[in-house]
């Protein structure tokens, strides 16, 4: 009789899964008003960062803008030199305007310099972003030339005893290695793949299994810096720098991870970087303490949550990882995790976080936050917040063609 009962079931399931394919229960529709928002989007940015480019002196590059009337700039040297030329390099992309082009083919020339620079871990953002993306559009030899030195410099802060690359060479850190420099690596994969040399490649994975080990929490999160002793190569401890305490999440980095580990994924294959990539995925999106229109408070812990700032630039790093890593996972996953970025697109998007036409001195995006415990850049416009939302929303444009 049980027998005959669990035939009968098993029956039952197989005429309904012929019926109703599991692979359509779950299967991703886009957004139909979503183009449109985007393409609106887009233009918004094209005439921002025609503002920005008039309000900026020659010889420097936009980082933020402050309290509503003053532009901050920066040399080549600071950290994210290379999104506002990479973000018009996007938009060139998109809109064919050679006014665009002609601004970050100019702007561009400043970074070169950088491609000797051993001082900072940041020559990927720097870098890839800005030459990264030209190469992309117009690869020439003279960009693969400035992207490899790159490489070369970038991995000439790589210890391997510790088996990582050195973020800062300031502070009071041995060797601190940050979150963030995972992002690092995407220009370090380039190098192996343009010059045959896998040094770059095995730099890359060791940083990242190092980075997997020591950063990595039980429940996915991620420490914002981890200090190392550079001659035995164990821990020293397991910090933040700009999150709200040690043991927080600090919402960007958990997007830098995330990001970083779906990147991971793309280059090698290796199943263990999908899977740490799918679970910082879930630890942001069923995290409590995310909102409804999935815009991050800037730390996933601060006390201070509601009555605290968002961090616009922690929604767009997601958005733009999120798009690519359900490309790799299963229909269930793939429909949360554009679902996701659909959502966090829309909100930033929205006047909410969009400024109005020649407002914010130029930039695309309202309210993120730099560096809160330096009482720096609080629920201002970033270079990277714009930068990875229009990565984001092209990202989105080329999946649902
Ligand atoms: N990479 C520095 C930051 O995310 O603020």
């Amino acid at each position: 009789m049980k027998n005959k009962t669990a035939i009968l079931l098993i029956f039952i399931c197989l005429s309904i899964s012929k019926v109703i394919p599991a692979q359509k229960q779950d299967s991703f529709k886009p957004d139909p008003s979503l183009i449109g928002v985007i393409n609106n989007a887009l233009d918004k940015a094209v005439t921002q960062y025609k503002v920005l480019g008039k309000n900026l002196p020659a010889g420097v590059l936009p980082k933020t803008f402050i309290g509503n009337k003053k532009l901050e700039t920066s040399s080549s040297t600071w950290w994210t030199s290379g999104f506002y030329p990479g973000s018009i390099f996007y938009l060139y992309e998109y809109s064919k305007d050679t006014a665009l082009l002609h601004e970050a083919l100019n702007r561009e020339k400043l970074l070169e310099v950088e491609k000797n620079n051993k001082g900072t871990h940041d020559l990927g953002f720097m870098m890839f972003c800005s030459f990264g993306n030209a190469n992309r559009l117009f690869p020439s030899k003279e960009y693969e030339s400035i992207l490899l030195t790159s490489a070369k410099s970038l991995s000439t802060r790589f210890n391997p005893t510790i088996g990582c690359i050195k973020s800062w060479d300031h502070g009071t850190w041995k060797f601190p290695v940050i979150i963030d420099n995972m992002m690092n690596l995407e220009l370090l994969f380039w190098a192996t793949k343009v010059s045959g040399d896998s040094s770059y490649y095995k730099i890359a994975v060791t940083h990242a299994n190092t980075t997997m080990k020591n950063h990595y929490r039980k429940d996915h999160s991620s420490f914002h810096v981890v200090d190392y002793d550079p001659n035995t190569g164990n821990v020293i401890g397991q910090k933040t720098a700009q999150g709200y305490a040690d043991a927080s999440a600090w919402a960007r980095g958990q997007s830098w991870g995330l990001y970083g580990y779906t990147l991971m994924y793309r280059f090698t294959k290796e199943k263990k970087y999908l899977t740490l990539a799918n679970q910082i995925a879930h630890y942001i999106i069923d995290n409590p303490n995310l909102p409804a229109d999935k815009i991050p408070y800037w730390d996933f812990n601060t006390v201070d949550i509601p009555a605290t700032y968002r961090d616009a630039s922690a929604g767009s790093i997601a958005a733009s990882a999120l798009i690519e890593l359900s490309s790799y996972t299963d229909s269930q996953n793939k429909l949360l995790y554009l679902k996701t970025s659909e959502k966090i697109i829309k909100a930033l998007a929205s006047p909410v976080y969009t400024a109005k036409p020649g407002e914010n001195g130029g930039f695309l995006l309202k309210h993120s936050v730099g560096n809160w415990p330096g009482f720096s850049e609080i629920d201002v416009p970033l270079t990277y917040a714009d930068y990875y939302f229009i990565e984001a929303m092209t990202r989105y444009k080329k999946l649902v063609k």
